[in-house]
């Protein structure tokens, strides 16, 4: 499939790069972009082969600084629902696809930028990333996630100051509060992201993807029902060839050759 403003690039390992790119608007959002990162997920998700997700912005300033910012001026209340609704659940398509997404942050990452970023499973910036949620200097309040996200990886605290002071910081502040994992130079930024996702899919398949599940479920609801997903989901784990293979692997000193069963 060809995009306008989207490169997929699958490769042999099972890692699929999604590039944002529209450089000259610093990879903002239109509507258009969101339509193709809808159909990217879902090929992402539907495909087998692909066992992980990259995704950056094209060009050395900006991973996406938001959402498109001249769309938004033409908005009537019940388009600009619309809209965030519609955005809101393509990035939780990405979130629950229970396959693992590094966000390659590779200059700005603003509003819509930062909530894609945020519902990647980690983020690792590059150490010229500034990172925010602008939109009350705009006079609107974030669209795609923010004020749910970013209080769930950083706090309370910390994500009204950025949400109110409409702030942003730069790669080392973010790494300092957790709202990235790590921060590299731009030269070793993919490199770094595709090492992680590589370490991730080496391990068995179907305990990724419950773990995954485990901590979504946890979260979004109350910590008895979550402990009891994840007893369910060690239950099934210890019924999978993956559990076999795991630990026949580790008992007889080699590597495990997981088939995600
Ligand atoms: N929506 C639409 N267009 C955007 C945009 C956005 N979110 N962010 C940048 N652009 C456009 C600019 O309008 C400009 O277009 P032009 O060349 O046709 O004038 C182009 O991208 C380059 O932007 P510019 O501001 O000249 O680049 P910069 O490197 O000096 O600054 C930013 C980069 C990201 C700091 C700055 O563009 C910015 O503040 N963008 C808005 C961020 C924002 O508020 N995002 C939240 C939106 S809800």
């Amino acid at each position: 499939m060809s995009f306008q403003f989207l490169s997929f690039e699958p490769d042999a390992d099972g890692l699929a790069l999604i590039t944002i790119n529209r450089p000259e608007k610093r990879n903002a959002l239109n509507q258009t972009v969101i339509s193709e990162l809808g159909e990217a997920f879902l090929m992402a998700h539907e495909d087998e082969s692909v066992k992980a997700l990259i995704l950056t912005g094209a060009g050395d300033k900006a991973f996406v600084a938001g959402a498109d910012i001249g769309e938004i001026a033409a908005l009537d209340a019940l388009e600009a629902e619309r809209m965030s609704r519609r955005g809101q659940e393509i990035f939780r398509t990405l979130e629950i696809m229970r396959k693992p997404s590094v966000a390659a942050i590779n200059g700005y990452a603003l509003g819509g930028g930062l909530e894609l970023a945020m519902c990647c499973t980690i983020r690792i910036a590059s150490d010229n990333a500034q990172l925010g949620q602008p939109e009350v200097k705009l006079g609107i309040v974030p669209g795609y996630g923010a004020t749910q996200r970013l209080p769930r990886l950083v706090g309370r605290g910390r994500a009204l100051d950025l949400l109110l002071s409409g702030d942003s910081i730069d790669a080392a502040e973010a790494y300092r509060i957790g709202l990235v994992n790590a921060v590299t130079s731009p030269s070793e930024l993919i490199a770094t992201a595709k090492k992680w996702a590589h370490k991730v899919i080496a391990n068995g398949p179907l305990a990724v993807a419950l773990t995954m599940e485990a901590v979504d479920a946890g979260l979004n609801g109350d910590l008895q029902s979550g402990l009891r997903f994840e007893s369910l989901a060690f239950g099934l784990t210890a019924a999978s060839e993956d559990r076999r293979e795991g630990t026949q692997a580790f008992l007889e000193k080699r590597k495990a050759a997981f088939t995600g069963r």
